[in-house]
């Protein structure tokens, strides 16, 4: 296995869904490939794929995000294989749908840690050899929830906020230190994204919803070009503006209304 002098990109949830989509991209653009997800056989099946249709090399990680000690072995597993990381994407995440005093500590601190410990300490943990070498790109997949708070779904909402910040507070402490960070925003992607507590196969409105296809596209293309922050689709591209300008409390109620009808309930 020849890493030396080649690109790594660092791609997290690429099992399947936008994680998926950005491996096959970055691979296409030559670069070799660390994926990490839980499950080894899925990863195994995607390292065969995409070894066989782009010809670059492809390192699978198995293990749960949610913990720290990954992130910690995905490092030291890295750096002992000389792979150095020029593109790091923080990309996997859990979602969960409920009132929040019935939802479960478990499932909440879960999510907290995957969705916020996770991405920080990926990047507390790679940025520095990216600065050291004066090169490197981090995309970090937030969402559309990030600019609203999300009744129903307020945990998620709020770590996709913190995500967003992070993002961009990052991007502009980094600008003249060679390295880049962007945050792709997404709305709803037709992706199996598991949602604890939604009615199957409703992810949000299908009119709004884009492919994780483009979502992958948008979100390439924007760390590429050193974007901060990129949305996929023109639908939804005007959401963040219009919950800056409306009143807190309106934007409040409208995602209540709309989450409303996407909960699940016994019978319903
Ligand atoms: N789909 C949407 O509507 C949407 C909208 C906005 C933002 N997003 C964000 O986009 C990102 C990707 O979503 P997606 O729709 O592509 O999801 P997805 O299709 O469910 O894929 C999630 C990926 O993350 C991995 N993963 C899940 N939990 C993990 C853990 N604890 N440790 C390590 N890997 C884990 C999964 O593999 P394993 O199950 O094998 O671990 C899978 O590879 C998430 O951050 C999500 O919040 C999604």
């Amino acid at each position: 296995m020849e890493n030396k002098g080649k690109k790594t990109a660092l791609i997290t949830g690429a099992s399947r869904g936008i994680g998926y989509e950005i491996a096959k991209l970055a691979a296409q653009n030559g670069y070799n490939l660390a994926i990490v997800s839980r499950s080894l056989e899925n990863l195994v099946s995607v390292k065969k794929k995409i070894e066989r249709e782009y010809g670059v090399n492809v390192e699978p990680i198995a293990g749960d995000l949610s913990y720290t000690e990954t992130a910690e072995r995905i490092f030291d597993r890295l750096s002992g294989a000389d792979m150095w990381v020029d593109l790091l994407v923080n990309n996997a995440g859990r979602g969960q749908m409920g009132e929040f005093i019935e939802t479960d500590w478990e499932v909440d601190r879960e999510m907290m840690r995957l969705n916020m410990d996770a991405v920080v300490y990926l990047t507390d943990l790679f940025l520095p050899q990216m600065i050291e070498r004066g090169q490197g790109k981090i995309l970090n997949v937030s969402s559309l929830a990030a600019f609203a708070p999300g009744p129903l779904m307020a945990l998620y909402y709020a770590t996709k906020a913190f995500v967003q910040n992070f993002s961009e507070g990052l991007a502009e402490e980094v600008a003249d230190k060679g390295a880049t960070v962007t945050a792709l925003s997404p709305g709803p992607v037709d992706t199996g994204f598991e949602i604890k507590g939604v009615k199957p196969s409703e992810n949000g409105n299908k009119s709004v919803r884009v492919s994780p296809e483009l979502a992958a596209k948008v979100g390439y293309n924007g760390v590429m070009s050193g974007k901060r922050v990129v949305v996929p689709g023109g639908a939804v591209s005007v959401a963040p503006q219009l919950a800056r300008l409306l009143p807190r409390r309106t934007v409040s109620s409208f995602i209540s209304w709309l989450n409303n009808r996407l909960l699940y309930r016994d019978g319903a």
